[in-house]
């Protein structure tokens, strides 16, 4: 998707909704509930805008909502493209390349992801620290895109004042919220038993299919990253049944509302952290 496209999808979706958001919000599988907190929403669905596939994954709206949270101006997007749909990085960047072009300044991603880790059982919320691509695939190859840096810092891809805010909120509501590192995978086909020992041993605390090319993108252009990861099933091999996307959604469904509530209280809270 070249550049002209990346502006243009910005201008429709202003001209919709007349809004510059401060923040983006990237909604994972299933979690598209968070979008309810959003006020006066305008709806613009992925394929308006000009070169955007819709998205083809069962679980993901393919939609992004122009409103306010708290007060906040936000662009929410529920679903996502990936590599597993047959996309380039050019396709699964564009979304975080609108909202930067739209104004955001701030990134805000969620995940589901199966636990590797023994304290990370379904239900539990991650912190993400920190990332592995594993993806095999590097996001920003190509020419440099507008507002990015050729060769991006990766030392601090999660922005530490606006991780100790969402500690804060969580700690406040009580929320369990570890912090721990995503194994990126390309799938789309789940991992196999010694796939996930490996990723173990690399490192990795959860794994899953996505959010790495979107924060390398948002790095790249300057932007500040939170992510959060939603364990929705134990990885390969560690608990005693398959591991299958009816699973994965159920969970995420289920578990989402409280990822969606810490949100609602963190994004009004995340303009206060002294970033612009
Ligand atoms: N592996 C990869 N991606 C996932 C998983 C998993 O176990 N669960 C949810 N997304």
């Amino acid at each position: 998707m070249n550049p002209a496209r990346v502006r243009e999808g910005a201008r429709v979706l202003l001209e919709r909704a007349g809004i510059r958001p401060r923040l983006h919000v990237v909604l994972g599988s299933g979690l598209g509930g968070v979008a309810a907190c959003v006020e006066d929403p305008v709806e613009v669905r992925f394929g308006e805008l000009p070169g955007f596939p819709a998205t083809s994954v069962e679980g993901h709206a393919g939609s992004f909502l122009l409103g306010r949270i708290g007060g906040v101006p936000v662009l929410v997007q529920s679903g996502r493209f990936h590599y597993y749909e047959g996309v380039g990085s050019d396709v699964v960047g564009a979304p975080v390349r609108v909202g930067r072009a739209l104004g955001a300044r701030k990134l805000v991603l969620t995940n589901a992801v199966g636990g590797i880790r023994r304290d990370l059982v379904p239900g539990s919320l991650m912190l993400v620290d920190d990332h592995i691509n594993l993806m095999f695939r590097a996001p920003l190859a190509g020419p440099v895109a507008d507002g990015e840096t050729r060769f991006p810092d990766m030392s601090r891809p999660y922005d530490p004042a606006l991780m100790a805010a969402a500690e804060s909120v969580a700690l406040r509501a009580g929320v369990a919220l570890p912090r721990g590192t995503y194994g990126a995978v390309a799938g789309p086909n789940f991992e196999t038993p010694a796939e996930v020992r490996a990723l173990r041993a690399a490192g990795a605390d959860v794994v899953g299919m996505s959010t790495v090319p979107e924060v390398t993108v948002a790095r790249a252009g300057g932007q500040r990253v939170l992510a959060f990861s939603l364990v929705t099933n134990q990885a390969a091999g560690l608990g005693d049944g398959v591991v299958d996307h009816e699973g994965v959604m159920a969970y995420a469904e289920e578990a989402g509302g409280t990822l969606g509530g810490l949100l609602e209280v963190l994004i009004p809270a995340l303009e206060g952290t002294g970033a612009k």
